[in-house]
């Protein structure tokens, strides 16, 4: 048992080697009071809880130096480099070529940090037609300088790969040097107003469509293979646009157009490069550009509680989700039968995954051959990096030369362009399918020996809150298999809908479907721990044997807030975590009872609620 002393007052460095020690032997009670004392040293006192919630329960955080994220991404770091280093169980590797790519890649990145760029050998030599060039770049990762171009499903079927085409969304990268790139960034300036169409064609008739772009070039050079161009699929945006700029650019100097490029491929580069040599950047780098790998070698040598995490996960998951079917029953928006029907199905379809790994009866060979394309040396690390990049637009544009494009779900898993990798829970609407990284899987993030109600608080919202995302006003267009549906869109239009979504906006907020998914999942996690009929003003709560002064409703919140206490990274796409938290509370008319606030407001103003049964 750890003692008071070394958690509570010790500085936070030393608390992290402690906690992560000693976490391994603690029994059910010990690891609450260890949820407690982590909840307490981010406790503000001074600041009243009814005022600003965040400000009371995380307001403190700053002197105990834990930040959520960055521990649970510390002890991951710390369990990957010995396995990465070549500690491991041998018997038990049933991938062993790419565990020699994966230890190949780490060791290169630990020894070798190139000071200057080199560029791969096939860029070096060039003076191609300019889709040609935009290709031979778009191989290494390179997206979005003229057009973007990314691999996807169809709209309405989510099993069929398509390329989407669109113009990028920022015109700050354009830096005026040429003047193709004042003439392209007037153009985007001009076309961005403009409300864009989106148009399903073949290849041929992109080609038809926009002539003024040499898609066939571009199209044999990224996929290095003849293309059947009826059989390709696109989803075409900003069509105006890509014909202005397709005529532009042929009239440009194409030296000066590939110069350009490369640069933007060094600054690319850059990015995906970890900013030191430390073994730690190495592994966060690895972990985004080599999700497969990393994933599978995490699960099979580190994560150690996934059969006491999994069952424990599908229930808080199916609690939530049989909370939510009791909502439809009361149906609050008062949707039609057909609506109903269509809500509920998607509901009952979600998926619930741990770790972002494809099926799990999937074979390891599978697994083996997955990076066999890719070819890393263990010394020359600037190799490697294209490679990689290489390696990850080649998978993200192999389900193309399927037959019928197929998508094959049994091998599925989201390898993204990222350069920092996912750490929290995400619900992706085509898949219907909700992912928690394993890496979340840490305490306090969670921990199944946790008493059910640190559990239930913050994992509850968390599941919570992204099987909401599957009901906002953008999640609601997919149903159950992942296709946009007309059903979804009449479902949005109507006017109960549009008054819930006028509700979340009173007040100001960076992203409305971020809101609602805070909202509806906070009360969604409430309600399932409590009851919809819940009424704590009627109960009289003891505390728990782990703690002596806070009752279980304020627990709860204290807990959920937990969640967003430290330095979450700068907030994109969603608003600040206090503003999150102060929110989400002053939506849950339970809080304001829970903390005995004084009713300052009108009773009627039971805050935002969409499904949420009225007068709960
Ligand atoms: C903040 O935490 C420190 C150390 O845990 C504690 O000594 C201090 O009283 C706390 N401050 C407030 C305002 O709660
Ligand atoms: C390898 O790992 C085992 C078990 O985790 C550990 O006991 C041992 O000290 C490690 N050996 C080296 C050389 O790091
Ligand atoms: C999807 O839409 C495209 C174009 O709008 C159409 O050609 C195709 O048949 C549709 N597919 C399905 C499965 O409905
Ligand atoms: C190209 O695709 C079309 C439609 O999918 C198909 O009918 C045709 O046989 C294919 N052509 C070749 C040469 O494979
Ligand atoms: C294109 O630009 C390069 C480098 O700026 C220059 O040397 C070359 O003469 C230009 N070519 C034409 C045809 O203008
Ligand atoms: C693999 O990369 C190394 C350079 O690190 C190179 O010498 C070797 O020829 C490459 N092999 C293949 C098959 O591309
Ligand atoms: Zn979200």
């Amino acid at each position: 048992m750890v003692s008071d002393r070394s958690v509570v007052t010790m500085n936070g460095l030393i608390l992290f080697a402690l906690s992560i020690v000693l976490i391994s032997g603690l029994s059910e009670k010990e690891i609450s009071m260890l949820t407690m004392r982590a909840i307490r040293a981010n406790l503000n006192r001074r600041v009243q809880p009814c005022t600003s919630f965040w400000g009371y329960a995380c307001g403190n955080w700053s002197s105990s130096y834990v930040d959520n994220f960055q521990l649970v991404e510390e002890r991951y770091v710390r369990a990957m480099i010995p396995v990465l280093s070549g500690n491991y169980s041998k018997e038990r590797m049933k991938a062993p070529r790419l565990m020699q790519k994966m230890s190949d890649y780490f060791q290169a990145c630990t020894r070798d940090q190139p000071k200057v760029v080199e560029l791969p050998q096939e860029l070096r030599s060039a003076n191609s037609e300019w889709t040609t060039a935009v290709a031979k770049l778009r191989k290494y990762g390179l997206n979005g300088v003229f057009f973007e171009e990314t691999v996807d499903v169809a709209y309405n079927d989510s099993l069929r790969s398509v390329v989407q085409i669109k113009m990028p969304d920022s015109s700050f990268d354009l830096k005026p040097t040429a003047q193709f790139n004042r003439e392209l960034f007037a153009l985007r300036s001009r076309y961005r107003k403009e409300e864009s169409k989106v148009e399903s064609w073949t290849l041929l008739e992109l080609k038809q469509q926009i002539p003024q772009i040499n898609w066939q070039n571009y199209f044999n050079e990224l996929l290095e293979t003849e293309l059947n161009e009826t059989a390709l699929r696109l989803e075409v945006s900003d069509v105006d646009y890509l014909r202005v700029m397709g005529e532009l650019l042929q009239r440009s100097n194409k030296t000066q157009l590939e110069e350009y490029l490369c640069t933007r491929l060094v600054t690319l580069e850059r990015a995906a490069r970890s900013r030191t040599s430390t073994a730690a950047a190495c592994i966060n780098h690895m972990r985004a550009l080599l999700p497969l790998g990393m994933n599978y070698i995490y699960d099979q040598f580190v994560y150690s509680s996934r059969s006491q995490d999994t069952p424990q996960l599908n229930e808080i998951f199916a609690g939530l989700r049989a909370m939510f079917g009791k909502y439809l029953d009361a149906n609050r928006l008062q949707l039609s039968a057909e609506q109903l029907d269509y809500v509920r199905t998607k509901l009952m379809g979600i998926k619930l995954k741990i770790g972002n790994l494809p099926d799990p009866l999937i074979s390891a060979e599978f697994f083996d051959t997955h990076y066999e394309s890719a070819n890393f040396s263990s010394s020359d690390f600037q190799h490697n990096l294209w490679q990689a990049l290489r390696l990850r637009t080649r998978l993200q544009h192999a389900p193309l030369l399927q037959p019928a494009a197929a998508l094959d779900v049994r091998s599925y898993y989201v390898n993204d362009d990222v350069f920092e990798a996912r750490n929290a829970p995400y619900f992706e609407p085509e898949r219907n399918t909700l992912t928690v990284p394993m890496i979340f899987m840490q305490f306090p993030l969670y921990d199944y020996r946790q008493h059910s109600i640190f559990r239930s608080s913050l994992m509850g919202f968390i599941l919570g809150h992204e099987m909401s995302h599957a009901f906002e006003h953008e999640g609601i267009l997919y149903d159950a298999a992942g296709n946009e549906s007309p059903i979804g869109l009449r479902i949005r239009q109507l006017a109960t809908f549009q008054a819930a979504l006028k509700c979340a906006q009173q007040t100001r907020t960076v992203s409305l479907k971020e809101r609602l998914a805070d909202f509806n999942g906070l009360q969604l996690a409430y309600d399932t721990f409590f009851g919809l009929d819940h009424n704590s003003q009627q109960l009289v709560y003891r505390p728990y044997g782990f703690d002596r002064e806070f009752v279980a409703p304020q627990l709860f919140h204290m807990n959920f807030a937990q969640f967003f206490c430290g330095r979450l990274p700068p907030a994109i796409g969603h608003d600040m975590d206090d503003v999150r938290v102060n929110e989400a509370e002053r939506n849950l008319h339970q809080f304001a009872i829970d903390f005995k606030c004084r009713q300052q407001s009108a009773p009627q103003s039971m805050g935002c609620e969409m499904w949420r049964p009225i007068g709960q």
